[in-house]
């Protein structure tokens, strides 16, 4: 044995197991450029480049399409219509049939994709795009939602929640107060957009690779749309430049697109739309109008609450059915309601699909709730926090969910009165009354808004999960997993867990990019549950392959099995240690199977949505953001001066990346509820679709002092891979602390008695006419 040998058999611990602060697998990749994303990836010769031709009406017939003048353009190859597609013109995600590849006989909303041109370059694509002469007869278009009005046609049957008697438990109440509010979308705004490149093979056989969340939908929408088997395509992503919902229905069409003219032409075809065509011809964030009623006592305890939750679809179902069940599964955030009724109305417009993003319809949902506590508190005089710690869930009662699942890992009292003591909330309240008293222009506002988020996809089917595991004869180890990574750190949390069960250091473990092809059928990447589910099934994985080892190791130095031990590096069999990659030659020798398909489902959870009950979450995440704002009351404008905030992410695969997504998750939430607005036009044109006009959080946009905390106590109550929580999603919603903060300065032009009534985003506009509205109201 060399010395070196010694000391790795000495060795205490493996580098990169679970519960260590591990680096993003990329992260130096990322910053030297050196990842590789599909549009890096080295271009076959032959390679086409596609641009697709949008509609430009919101809503009518296609009269005529001349496309002479873009056929007979330098360098064009071919122009694809709806006729071109060789299967079914349908990449609805939903079975519903309703939203075709390239638009046929009509088209639904401006900027739909009615013609794509593939040319020799993608700059010969896209100036020949522009010569195509196509007419319509406009009819009538639905954009807005308070256009389409409360009866207004549904995309999706709506879902009621409900329990007790809400209509009469607010009748009965003392005090009762009714308000609308808007909140708006979000453009997902990752920095890679939208792309898929497509190479033919022999026969009818494809590969795509996609900026995908959901390799496997992409998979069958592409066999669909040319007619083939599932098995004749392969798709496959090592990463993508930011997904966050954005590519889990909306990268179908650029691959089946791709993948149409890779077949016709036999040559690869590379479908990348620019930022503006991206932006206008790909879902986001639902817009949402709120109506509510709440009854209350005059100690602010809610006692009934009836909420509707108007939803902006756009032209097909989409995802919007489940991202509306959502809004209503979270219409409570970490508030018990006595009795309540939520009822959904997902509406059609003409307006393109919205889809999921971040948080999937649970943030609109709480902010519902969160409005209700403002209205409560200010026409009690109240501080919110005290209205919010009144109505808080309770541990043994006052537990049940508006969906009847009763909430068995309750620590939202915890994680609020910790973080009201961290971020000294009582004497910042104290200190920011004497500075607003003797500060008439500038206002500081101070709020503590909860999180409690559901874990798990509400369909149940979809929490399942695949992985494959291969180790080598050199001991060295493949990892491949149905799970994306968008940034989110999935895959080396997933390493790390394979790591852990082996004993070996994350080094000796390779990542590899999802591919349809090892591992099949496997969910979007998505619902936060990416480590949850995958992690799990590499774990099974792992222990498969051990298991034989343990078979193996038992046999051959002739121990009993419980004597087999995997320790850092190495195994210990009775007395004797050998290296880890040791023991692998010797068991493939001895013909041992190195290689294991590994798999998981949720346990527990089942969901009625006829009956509007069951336990659609495994467990819920929670966590808590303090925010403190400025406004500048003559002009609206205002500035973030502090957040603070605590989270729980169970016990951590990796605090580190759960940092990092805490931090941006909090900064996402925050642009969508202050300067991220999307406008449409009168002709129900998207009128912000770049940087230009639409505004995404800036770096000097972000808090002046920002403390990010994990609860050190926090452990899973459910056997997830290592006791820990998902993380994805949740922090998303900790943005709206800014809100609250920015209602809470408005409200301090008129005493704190009246509710501002924000609506998101809080523009400086939107601030900045509040404020007048409070004077104006107010006399002050
Ligand atoms: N983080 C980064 N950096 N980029 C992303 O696109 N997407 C978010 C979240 N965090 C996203 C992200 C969304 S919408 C989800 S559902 C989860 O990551 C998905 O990954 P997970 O299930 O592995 O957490
Ligand atoms: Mo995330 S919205 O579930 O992709």
């Amino acid at each position: 044995m060399t010395k070196h040998e010694a000391l790795d058999l000495a060795k205490a611990k493996i580098v990169g197991g679970v519960a260590t602060d591990q680096k993003h697998d990329s992260a130096h990749k990322h910053v030297t450029g050196e990842a590789i994303y599909i549009d890096d990836m080295p271009e076959p010769a032959g390679t086409l480049h596609a641009c697709l031709g949008l509609s430009e009406v919101a809503h009518g017939k296609i009269t005529g399409m001349d496309l002479s003048r873009v056929r007979a353009a330098s360098g064009v190859v071919a122009v694809l219509t709806a006729e071109d597609v060789p299967g079914v013109n349908d990449i609805s995600p939903t079975g519903l049939h309703d939203e075709p590849i390239l638009a046929s006989g009509k088209v639904q909303f401006f900027g739909q994709p009615v013609f794509a041109v593939i040319a020799e370059t993608r700059e010969a694509a896209r100036r020949a795009c522009r010569l195509a002469r196509v007419t319509y007869a406009e009819e009538p278009a639905v954009i807005d939602i308070a256009d389409a009005g409360p009866s207004g046609t549904l995309v999706t049957a709506p879902l009621t929640l409900s329990r007790g008697e809400a209509v009469k438990a607010i009748a009965a109440a003392p005090r009762r107060i009714k308000g609308q509010m808007r909140v708006g979308g979000q453009d997902h705004f990752y920095l890679e957009g939208q792309i898929a490149f497509a190479l033919p093979g022999e026969d009818r056989d494809v590969t795509v690779y996609s900026s995908t969340q959901h390799p496997s939908e992409v998979q069958h929408m592409v066999a669909h749309a040319l007619g083939v088997a599932s098995h004749a395509v392969t798709v496959e992503v090592r990463r993508m430049g930011g997904g966050f919902g954005g590519k889990e229905t909306q990268s179908n069409q650029f691959a089946a697109i791709a993948a149409i003219a890779a077949k016709r032409l036999n040559r690869p075809v590379k479908l990348r739309p620019d930022r503006d065509d991206d932006m206008t011809a790909t879902g986001k964030r639902h817009d949402f109008l709120i109506d509510y009623e709440v009854g209350f006592d005059d100690d602010g305890a809610i006692l009934g609450v009836d909420f509707t939750y108007a939803a902006r679809c756009g032209f097909s179902a989409d995802l919007s059915g489940p991202v509306t069940d959502r809004a209503l599964f979270h219409c409570d955030n970490a508030y018990f309601y006595p009795h309540v009724r939520a009822v959904s109305a997902p509406l059609y417009t003409n307006t393109v699909s919205n889809t999921a993003f971040r948080g999937f319809g649970g943030p609109q949902g709480m902010v519902g709730a969160e409005r209700i506590i403002d209205e409560v508190a200010f026409a009690l005089g109240r501080d919110p926090l005290d209205i919010r710690k009144k109505n808080f869930y309770g541990t043994d009662t006052r537990n049940l969910t508006p969906y009847h699942q009763t909430v068995e890992d309750n620590v939202v009292e915890r994680v609020v009165s910790e973080l009201e003591a961290s971020a000294a909330y009582a004497e910042r309240r104290r200190a920011i009354d004497a500075f607003n008293a003797n500060s008439p222009i500038v206002k500081r506002g101070l709020a503590l808004t909860p999180v409690k988020f559901g874990i798990s996809f509400t369909a149940t089917h979809f929490n399942q999960a695949g992985a494959l595991v291969h180790v080598y004869t050199d001991g060295s180890v493949h990892l491949n997993h149905g799970g994306t990574e968008m940034g989110q750190g999935l895959y080396v949390k997933v390493a790390q867990v394979v790591a852990e069960e082996f004993q070996i250091d994350i080094d000796q473990v390779k990542i590899t990019a999802t591919t349809t092809g090892k591992v099949p059928n496997t969910s979007a990447t998505a619902a936060s549950s990416g480590s949850d589910l995958n992690g799990m099934a590499a774990q099974n994985a792992t222990r498969q392959i051990k298991a034989r080892l343990v078979d193996f190791a038992a046999g051959h130095f002739e121990v009993p099995k419980d004597q087999i031990l995997f320790l850092p590096g190495r195994v210990r069999a009775g007395n004797q240690e050998i290296p880890f990659a040791e023991l692998i030659g010797k068991a493939y020798m001895a013909r041992v199977q190195l290689s294991a398909a590994g798999f998981y489902k949720t346990p527990k959870i089942h969901w009625d949505r006829d009956k509007g009950r069951g336990r659609p979450f495994y467990y819920f995440a929670y966590g808590a953001s303090c925010a403190e704002v400025s406004v500048d009351t003559l002009t609206g404008e205002y500035m973030v001066e502090r957040v603070d905030i605590l989270h729980e992410t169970g016990r951590s695969l990796n605090r580190a990346i759960d940092i990092g997504q805490i931090e941006g998750g909090f900064v996402q939430g925050m642009g969508w509820l202050t300067t991220e607005e999307l406008v449409w036009d009168g002709k129900g044109r998207l009128a912000t679709h770049a940087p230009s006009t639409y505004k995404i959080p800036l770096a000097s946009d972000r808090p002046k002092i920002f403390n990010v905390t994990l609860a050190d106590w926090a452990e899973n109550a459910e056997p997830t891979v290592n006791r820990s929580k998902a993380v994805g999603e949740p922090p998303l919603m900790l943005g709206m602390s800014v809100l609250h903060a920015l209602s809470d300065a408005v409200a301090s032009v008129a005493g704190h008695r009246v509710c501002p009534r924000l609506d998101a985003p809080a523009t400086p506009e939107r601030v900045l006419m509040a404020v007048e509205r409070m004077r104006a109201g107010a006399g002050a």
